[in-house]
């Protein structure tokens, strides 16, 4: 059988990743496969459990007991947890910093990990995360990181909380939210957030969405046809 296209976008939060990696694979005609979702999805059983996302011992006790199902409806991925919908529970700042907690603990990140390389080894798909081109699928040829300043990754972060209806916290809050989830994720000890050598770094801060997506898809046909 001939191997799956794998694409990784990799990068620290509000760069775009997700809303890039969802329109891509809708023009490539193939799944979006969300793996922050999935370490959310553990953030939140953590919380439901009475459990300290940091306490690696507690959390990584939890998993024999847990399941985290990837879905796909429509071509929508969906993520269950003990067979139950997390959407859109998990969608919150709270619930990024416990994702962010617990992806710390190398049990967690094998018990995903793990789950990850099995649907990318039978799907085509747009992967985005923090560790994909590093970690999760070294070997794949098609590996980007996406950044932007912190500036504006809050800007955008802010913008989408006003849009929901969420004022109630401020930029400036926001903004440092975010600078302590990335600089937790970077300096962890496990898979931490890094470039991958061979990927190619996207900066997005003067770019709209439409720009990224057609940079991605002239640069994803030229790494295609490179041996
Ligand atoms: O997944 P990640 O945390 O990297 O970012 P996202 O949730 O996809 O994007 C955060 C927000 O920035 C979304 O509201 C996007 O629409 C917006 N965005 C933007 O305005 N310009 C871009 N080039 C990329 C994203
Ligand atoms: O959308 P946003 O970029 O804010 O966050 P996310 O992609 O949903 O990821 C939430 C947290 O999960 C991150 O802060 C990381 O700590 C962790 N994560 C990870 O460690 N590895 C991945 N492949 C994806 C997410």
């Amino acid at each position: 059988e001939q191997q799956k296209i794998n694409i990784a976008l990799d990068g620290p939060a509000g760069a775009g990743k997700s809303t890039i990696a969802k329109q891509l694979a809708q023009k490539l005609d193939i799944l979006y496969l969300d793996t922050g979702a999935m370490y959310r999805a553990l953030g939140l059983k953590a919380k439901k459990c009475g459990v300290d996302p940091k306490d690696r011992a507690k959390v990584e006790a939890l998993l024999p007991d847990t399941r985290v199902d990837v879905i796909y409806q429509n071509g929508q991925m969906r993520v269950e947890l003990d067979g139950e919908n997390v959407e859109p529970a998990i969608r919150t700042q709270e619930m990024g910093m416990y994702a962010s907690a617990v992806a710390a603990h190398p049990g967690v990140r094998e018990y995903l990990v793990e789950l990850q390389r099995k649907i990318a080894l039978e799907n085509d798909l747009v992967l985005d995360g923090r560790d994909i081109g590093t970690c999760v699928l070294p070997d794949t040829r098609y590996k980007f990181f996406i950044t932007a300043s912190l500036e504006e990754r809050a800007r955008r972060r802010f913008a989408e909380l006003v849009q929901k209806g969420e004022k109630s916290e401020s930029f400036e809050a926001v903004k440092a939210a975010m600078a302590q989830r990335d600089k937790a994720d970077a300096e962890r000890e496990f898979s931490p957030l890094s470039c991958a050598d061979d990927a190619e770094v996207v900066d997005t801060t003067e770019m709209d969405i439409d720009e990224v997506v057609d940079f991605l898809i002239e640069a994803i046909d030229t790494r295609r046809h490179q041996a």
